[in-house]
């Protein structure tokens, strides 16, 4: 059972805080390229319960800081983006992205001290249409992860991002508790509804899975399993990735290249960040090709405002129970709730803000969670006792190639050999399809 001191370790992220200082000494997902044009409007960014403003200087930079100006505190946000830096508009004092004061414009040039100042920034980059910011010591950056998803040209992925008004924790724990398929998503679909070939259909036709686990250097890896036939075993990975990543298996491993990140906004606000490969993403279709009830994979998005929980929420909320419809419930779907990740928004946030976890009776269905939160616990302590952060977890290449995903095997080899088999069995195919 996790104790009331652990969910606090595990969940509170602000400044200070041990998991939050954890947190701070890898790279964050913070946002979309797009979002940002040279000399356009400061944006909003709540990360880690930092309120900060994002903008791109007018060389294309990415200036990620402090919202209050070093000066009086003033809010940059109202600031004025214009040759290379931000102004604040209180008393006209100009930043660089690197937080540099560049002009102190109110004062007399004899008593100017700009050269003293500092706007608190971070380092802030882009690779391949998604922003990354860096919260630890400015001078110690680590590597950008090699993360697949994200090594992939922009034009050949899908990013999608949703915040999520819960804790970090419980929401990407449902990319870990991968059983709940069968149930939350495909509850009402009998086990003959799909194709013979989609592989999916074996989480249909034995809706309760084994799970095998193990740590990693990048921090845990499980499987869910079950008989796929007589000499076959179906199997369903999924990873947990220092600090804020879960690769759940979604789609068949060797087309999965699949990134799913929870940022923490604050400690009761996440931002679900997913980026996929084009055309990996597709609805759960039916034999008769038509959509599978309550599986619409699009998410239906209010208009973004700046408030700083304004960016990417869910039209349908708690205010209007997530559009539940119980005639559905009764006759269509499972949840009578309209989409996957929708179903998941529902669940994860009603445990509550944070939820209880000396309430919960975990299962051994539950086993990946169980050895995430240990792996967390055990990693969060020991940096916090000598500043010693799990070996290799910071190194670019530990993560090259991980992948999650669904495949059969025959029941005689070991989970670690198939997935193995099925990794060397994707990158030939990758290999032909290249050459
Ligand atoms: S508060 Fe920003 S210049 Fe004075
Ligand atoms: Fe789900």
């Amino acid at each position: 059972m996790t104790s009331q001191a652990e969910s606090k370790l595990l969940c509170e992220t602000g400044a200070g805080t041990p998991m939050g200082e954890f947190m701070r000494q890898y790279w964050l997902p913070a946002g979309l390229s797009s979002e940002l044009e040279a000399d356009g409007d400061p944006m909003r960014l709540m990360l880690l319960g930092e309120k900060l403003i994002a903008f791109r200087d007018s060389s294309g930079r990415i200036g990620i800081m402090d919202h209050r100006c070093p000066h009086r505190c003033a809010s940059f946000f109202f600031g004025r983006n214009e040759e290379d830096g931000i102004r604040c508009v209180y008393h006209g004092w100009k930043f660089d992205v690197d937080g540099n004061c560049v002009d102190m414009a109110n004062v007399p040039p004899h008593q100017d001290f700009k050269a003293k100042v500092k706007a608190k920034s971070y380092k802030a980059t882009e690779r391949n249409g998604l922003i990354w910011v860096y919260m630890g010591d400015q001078t110690d950056i680590p590597e950008l992860p090699d993360i697949e998803a994200n090594l992939q040209p922009e034009a050949e992925v899908d990013f999608r991002f949703v915040q999520r008004r819960c804790n970090w924790l419980q929401a990407l724990e449902g990319d870990l508790d991968t059983s709940h398929l069968s149930f939350l998503h495909f509850g009402s679909v009998g086990k003959d509804a799909l194709n013979e070939e989609s592989t999916q259909r074996h989480l249909l036709a034995n809706r309760a899975p084994e799970f095998i686990v193990q740590d990693t250097d990048y921090g845990t890896m499980g499987a869910a399993f079950r008989p796929a036939d007589e000499d076959n075993t179906y199997w369903r990975f999924a990873h947990y990735i220092f600090p804020v990543w879960a690769f759940s298996p979604n789609w068949p491993m060797d087309v999965n290249i699949l990134a799913r990140a929870w940022v923490p906004m604050d400690d009761e606000h996440t931002m679900f960040m997913e980026i996929i490969r084009k055309n990996v993403r597709s609805a759960y279709k039916a034999k008769d090709g038509k959509q599978l009830a309550g599986a619409m994979v699009m998410d239906r998005l209010r208009p973004n405002s700046t408030d700083w929980f304004g960016r990417w929420r869910l039209s349908d909320d708690t205010e209007n129970d997530y559009g539940i419809d119980r005639g559905v419930q009764k006759t269509g779907s499972y949840t009578g709730i309209d989409g996957i990740h929708l179903q998941d928004q529902a669940t994860t946030e009603s445990m509550g803000p944070i939820s209880d976890k000396t309430w919960e009776h975990l299962s051994p269905t539950d086993t990946l969670i169980t050895a995430t939160r240990k792996r967390i616990i055990n990693a969060v302590n020991a940096y916090k006792k000598d500043g010693a952060l799990p070996p290799k977890s910071r190194l670019a290449k530990t993560v090259h190639g991980v992948r999650s995903g669904s495949f059969t095997a025959p029941k005689h080899v070991t989970w670690l050999d198939a997935y193995e088999q099925q990794m060397a069995t994707g990158a030939k195919n990758k290999a032909q399809a290249a050459g």
